[in-house]
């Protein structure tokens, strides 16, 4: 059975992990950088690559001890090459090249958005390791935002992606503007569990457009001007934070249902044949209302749904190791010239027309 040692630094994260073939995770390390970038209110990338240099090998050498494996036990080595915060990728890119130059292995350079992708089949103790292809990917992370229907592993259709903000980062924003710091999904979804979301009334940007694009420029506006109003300048209330992201939560949630379900429209047209299912993947889909929200529709549109456990949503190295057993499977290795990529869509042919600050693609 194969077993694949992951590396992921594309963000702020520096994590590793080995797992097998049958999905199990033999370990799986991931140092957070919040602390450091915390005073920034936001990730700093020279400051993500010099801690990813800081951090990487030993993190790779507890992963390799917790495995309870030696570098000549595993099949191949892969590493996150792109898209990401090109200082870090280099450095977790070079080193997996050196391992598997000096171990004698096959190197894999993974898009970091396809193991996003790829997380939801694998096995993990519940009841999302038999996900098959084709299935419709809500791809939801602090970079992107983006539909696509994943007819197998490197081959993808991009249905639509965020013209401006990418989700995540509308949380991260909502965040900073209430004073919940960094990082905001979390906070904001702790703070709703106390907020009215019907309190203040907020856009649902791009809700009934016949495309399938979103964005979130205009929502993180409106919750701006409504601290604005509502503060005249003074400090932001508990009980103000608590409501508006009750109805920043809401409305990105409704925003998500309407996309998702023309989505699976689109989907069903061209996949007659396959059972639907939605998959979410990335850091956002660790929200457990925008999970509910999308679980609800999958059950009204007879679709499956199917999120990889929380702790595999967020940047991790396991969902890197696992897209490279995919790709191994494949026969699909990498030379150790690969050049790592700051920019590496998913689906080459797409053309999105995108506004200022876009990272859908
Ligand atoms: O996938 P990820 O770890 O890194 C990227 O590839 O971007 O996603 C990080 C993003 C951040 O914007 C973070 O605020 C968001 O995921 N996030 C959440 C939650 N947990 C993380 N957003 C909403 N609710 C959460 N519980
Ligand atoms: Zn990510």
């Amino acid at each position: 059975m194969k077993t694949v040692l992951g590396i992921e630094t594309s963000c702020d994260e520096t994590a590793a992990a080995v797992v097998r073939e049958d999905g199990a995770i033999l370990s799986n390390v991931v140092v957070s950088q919040l602390e450091d970038h915390r005073p920034f209110g936001g990730v700093v990338p020279e400051i993500a690559a010099r801690s990813h240099l800081d951090h990487l090998s030993p993190v790779v050498g507890q992963a390799m001890r917790e495995a309870g494996l030696d570098y000549a036990d595993l099949d191949a080595v892969a590493a996150t090459a792109g898209p990401g915060l090109i200082g870090g990728v280099i450095v977790g890119a070079t080193a997996g090249k050196t391992i598997a130059l000096g171990a004698e292995l096959p190197f894999i350079a993974v898009n970091h958005l396809e193991a996003h992708a790829l997380t939801a089949r694998l096995a993990s103790g519940d009841d999302s390791g038999d996900v098959c292809f084709p299935y419709l990917l809500l791809l939801v992370s602090g970079g992107h935002c983006q539909l696509l229907s994943v007819q197998g592993v490197g081959a993808y259709r991009l249905y639509g992606a965020t013209l401006d903000d990418a989700i995540g980062e509308a949380f991260d924003k909502t965040a900073k503007l209430l004073g919940l710091g960094y990082p905001g999904g979390p906070a904001v979804e702790q703070a709703a569990r106390n907020g009215d979301p019907c309190r203040f009334a907020l856009p649902r940007p791009m809700v009934g457009r016949t495309d399938l694009n979103f964005s979130f420029a205009g929502l993180k506006t409106a919750v701006r001007q409504t601290v604005e109003r509502e503060t005249q300048g003074g400090s932001v209330s508990a009980q103000l934070a608590a409501d508006l992201s009750a109805g920043f939560q809401a409305a990105a949630g409704d925003v998500l249902l309407d996309r998702c379900r023309r989505a699976l429209g689109r989907f069903r047209s061209e996949n007659p044949d396959a059972a639907p299912t939605l998959v979410v993947a990335g850091g956002v889909a660790a929200n457990t209302h925008l999970r509910a929200v999308l679980e609800t529709l999958c059950r009204s549109e007879s679709a499956r749904f199917a999120a990889p456990p929380l702790a595999l949503c967020t940047d991790n190295g396991a969902m890197v190791a696992w897209a490279g057993l995919e790709r191994l499977r494949e026969g699909l290795i990498d030379d150790l010239g690969f050049k790592p990529r700051p920019r590496w869509p998913l689906d080459p042919e797409a053309v999105i027309k995108k506004g200022a600050g876009a990272h859908g693609v």
